[in-house]
């Protein structure tokens, strides 16, 4: 039963031999040493100078120090007995200006990850794009521009003949919806322009993106698993109201299916082009695109928060709850509003529903009965304080044995999910929040860069090691 605490041997007990158990990260987050070994600069390193644009005036620099202690990362991995970890390559440490000149110590940072984590049993799953795109292809355009996508499918290319022997899993596009509308509509993320007919053309191209590294890594290697990540939202309307449906129409539309429909069925969904055309004559799709974008995908990555309840009415703020003002990130449908539901929150404002979780994978199975299913991010930012030498965090570890019970009830309905991975492994750069808002497992002290394993942490490394050895 979903929203009941179930004991960790019992929870355990309802996953598959083989179960992938994991924490994810990604490069900007958590890496630091922006200006290390040719490292090139990202469309973050440029948007945290920008004054107003990060809450608390932070940036990445140093993040949690990861390129400079894999050791420590990956122990801290082995020692909640997780069997893989996801993390994204920094397209800037591998390719400096976005085009195809390579650096060799950036790719050599990854070797040396993915060599210490197999040498522990840990599986590696990379995501290509976690958002840090080199601001040589920004000043060029950035993604509104059919070249940047093209040069991603190169450094795609570039990433897996140096990592692909050893590494099968292979994420395309961390939350394309994001990366196209708080970077290009609502201006809440890098780059930070508030250009929404421009921002459609990036989510084309992102897409885009994603269908030429697909194809390309299924080319060089036909046992990959490839997926792309998706933040797929239960979308409620707020009422029965003619207005209020279409609301919810329009967000599902423009925040789930304009994304899965693509990918997945090779087709924008009809209303959705509908809604856009008021403003953009889509000139920016050429032939054959949706074919490319229909690329083979083997899991579709699942990001899974909240839920949003939705409204006809408008004048609401944006769901992302932006920590500056900013614009819409539902392109074409500013009159939208999202309404409280009355449910807890976690520190993000976010609402808690474990069942959304079960909704939205049984959804996506139902729609995309041919796809696996992953749950490549899941869980909650919460103010901890560290009390001599320990994190008591209940709330989030109330959250992650929800959510796992949410899991295990999709599993139970015949869901062919195939892992879970904590968001996050360690607290880190939490994008326009900057250090404000933790989601670890791991408590980092920012100061010193000190981890410690939070109660939360502590509880989900024990059901790991249940579930693993339950047969
Ligand atoms: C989605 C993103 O992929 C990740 O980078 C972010 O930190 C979490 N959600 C929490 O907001």
């Amino acid at each position: 039963m979903i929203n009941e605490i179930e004991g960790a041997a019992a929870l355990a007990a309802r996953f598959p031999t083989g179960f992938t158990w994991g924490a994810a990260t990604s490069s900007y987050q958590v890496e630091g040493a922006t200006g290390a070994d040719g490292r090139g600069r990202s469309i973050w390193d440029s948007f945290v100078n920008e004054p107003g644009r990060v809450v608390d005036g932070s940036n990445g620099d140093t993040a949690i120090d990861s390129y400079r202690n894999i050791a420590g990362d990956v122990a801290t991995i082995k020692s909640l007995g997780l069997n893989s970890y996801r993390f994204s390559l920094s397209w800037p440490r591998i390719c400096p200006d976005g085009d195809g000149r390579v650096n060799p110590a950036g790719l050599r940072y990854y070797s040396d990850l993915v060599d210490a984590l197999l040498a522990e049993g840990i599986t590696p799953w990379i995501t290509l794009y976690h958002w840090d795109l080199p601001q040589a292809l920004e000043d060029q355009g950035g993604w509104p521009v059919r070249e940047t996508a093209l040069r991603f499918a190169d450094f795609a290319l570039i990433a897996h003949t140096a990592l692909g022997d050893r590494v099968k899993h292979w994420i395309t596009v961390n939350e394309p919806w994001c990366a196209a509308f708080l970077g290009y509509a609502s201006g809440e993320h890098a780059p930070g322009r508030r250009e929404p007919s421009e921002s459609i053309a990036a989510a084309h191209h992102l897409m885009l993106a994603h269908g030429l590294a697909a194809r390309a890594i299924k080319a060089a290697d036909p046992e990959a698993t490839v997926s792309i990540g998706i933040n797929f939202y239960p979308i409620h309307a707020a009422s029965d109201a003619p207005g209020d449906l279409d609301a919810a129409r329009r967000v599902d539309g423009v925040q789930n299916r304009w994304f899965t429909d693509a990918a997945l069925r090779g087709a924008y969904p009809e209303d959705v082009v509908e809604d856009f055309k008021a403003i953009t004559d889509f000139d920016f799709i050429r032939d054959g695109d949706l074919e490319t974008i229909h690329a083979p995908v083997d899991v579709l990555s699942v990001n899974y928060y909240s839920r949003f309840t939705v409204t006809g009415n408008g004048g609401s703020t944006s769901a992302s709850a932006a920590p500056t003002g900013a614009g819409s990130a539902w392109p074409a449908n500013e009159h939208i509003g999202f309404v409280p539901a009355g449910l807890p929150v976690t520190d993000m404002g976010w609402e808690i529903e474990p069942a959304g979780l079960t909704e939205v994978l049984t959804r996506l199975h139902r729609t995309y009965p041919e796809v696996g299913l992953a749950v490549t991010e899941n869980g909650a930012a919460f103010p901890d304080k560290l009390d001599e030498g320990r994190v008591r965090d209940p709330e989030r570890l109330d959250y992650v044995q929800q959510h796992l019970g949410a899991c295990a009830d999709a599993i139970d309905a015949g869901v062919p999910l195939v892992g879970y991975f904590a968001w996050s492994l360690a607290d880190n750069f939490e994008w326009a929040w900057g250090y404000t808002k933790r989601f670890g497992l791991v408590y980092v002290d920012f100061e010193t860069g000190e981890r410690t394993v939070k109660d939360s942490g502590r509880w989900y490394g024990d059901l790991v090691r249940r579930a693993r050895s339950n047969r």
